[in-house]
């Protein structure tokens, strides 16, 4: 019978069954493995690096890391090292600092807000675009960045087919379109040239999006966060210094599901939950003025109260939220007075500002 040599291969294979708490990616592609190192006696010593502002995740992966390796064939001491900081902070914000001192990861930008909601398809986009929108109407220099590369909607709800420029120091200059700044993935390929780029490609190109962008001073940045609750989400809260989520759900009960999940996500990274935005709330019928509530009721309310964050807004399900978002003009341009959706909005948008110290 021929022996299985420990190797430091061996065990970079084995921890690539350990995952970073929450999520379904590995802590070796997460490059959280420093070294490995093993002694002809089958001594092994593995240094690992976590970058959390949680204590509990170096604790958990330690002790995964541990289960896992102790369990090899011709292990007979172990050794597991963790280096772990909470992620580098640039210093703080004061009203007259210069915008690029900041304290924020993206630089030149005083609060950066995350629009998010788990499930697919509830809003987050209509609401982003909206609420940057709703922002901008009040005086805020306002700026939103679609980050949701698989299916980016932006270019198509501002209705520009304007392509970024590139400033003298290589990075992106975002288009403008009704008073936003605007930065999407729809704005760099073809509409025909699908984008096909997975896993750690994903991930570079979202963290270059957060990172090389001259965005020339903005109050606000809204992140139109893609659906879901995986890595280029975790990248994200990662990457950035966030002012703060802002979650968008519908009344059902499966969209609240999928809320919890986003609210853990910002939970597990410390940002604060700014609010809730109930979307699709209600509808009520032009013919005769009778409020429908298809996708059930209180359940944003329900939500907001067991979390103890604001529920920011309730938003109808209506025609021309949906018309304005595919002909490229957002319903939030329209006047509070004359639009019950745009009073929304704006409504949602001072909520937020004034949450924020604005
Ligand atoms: N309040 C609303 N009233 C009417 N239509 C709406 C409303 N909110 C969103 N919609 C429509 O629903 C569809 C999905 O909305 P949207 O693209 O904003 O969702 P999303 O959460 O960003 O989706 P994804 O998860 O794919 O990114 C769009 O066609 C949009 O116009
Ligand atoms: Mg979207």
């Amino acid at each position: 019978m021929s022996e299985i040599n420990l190797t430091p291969e061996l065990i970079r294979a084995a921890l690539t069954t350990v995952k970073y708490p929450g999520f379904s990616r590995d802590i070796v592609s997460f490059g959280l493995v420093r070294n490995i190192e093993v002694s002809p006696e089958g001594a092994v010593t593995i240094g690992l690096v976590v970058e959390s502002k949680n204590s509990d995740v170096p604790r958990y992966i330690c002790e995964n890391v541990m289960g896992v390796v102790k369990e090899l064939p011709g292990v007979k001491k172990l050794d597991v090292n963790i280096e772990h900081h909470a992620p580098a902070k640039v210093k703080a914000r004061t009203p007259n600092d210069d915008p690029a001192d900041w304290k924020s990861s993206v630089p030149g930008v005083k609060h950066v807000i995350a629009v998010a909601s788990g499930k697919g398809g509830v809003g987050k986009s209509t609401v982003s675009a909206n609420l940057a929108v709703a922002l901008s109407r009040l005086g805020y220099r306002t700026g939103l960045l679609d980050l949701d590369i698989y299916g980016p909607s932006m270019a198509l709800m501002f209705g520009t087919k304007e392509r970024p420029g590139c400033s003298e120091k290589e990075q992106f200059l975002p288009v403008e379109a009704h008073g936003i700044k605007l930065l999407s993935m729809g704005l760099m390929v073809d509409e025909a040239s699908p984008v096909a780029v997975r896993g750690p490609l994903a991930t570079r190109y979202v963290q270059q999006f957060l990172r090389d962008v001259d965005w020339g001073g903005l109050d606000f940045l809204i992140l139109d966060m893609p659906p879901g609750t995986g890595d280029i989400q975790l990248t994200i809260v990662q990457t950035v210094d966030l002012a703060g989520a802002v979650i968008v759900t519908t009344p059902q009960e499966v969209a609240l599901i999928d809320a919890r999940k986003a609210v853990g996500l910002f939970q597990r990274v410390e940002t604060p939950i700014l609010g809730i935005i109930e979307n699709m709330s209600y509808f009520i019928c032009p013919s005769d003025g009778l409020v429908y509530h298809i996708f059930g009721e209180g359940g944003g309310d329900r939500e907001a109260m067991k979390l103890n964050v604001p529920l920011l807004g309730k938003i109808p399900l209506d025609i021309s939220t949906r018309e304005g978002g595919d002909h490229g003009a957002p319903v939030a341009l329209q006047d509070p007075g004359q639009s019950r959706v745009a009073a929304a909005f704006h409504g949602v948008a001072q909520m937020l500002a004034s949450q924020l110290g604005e």
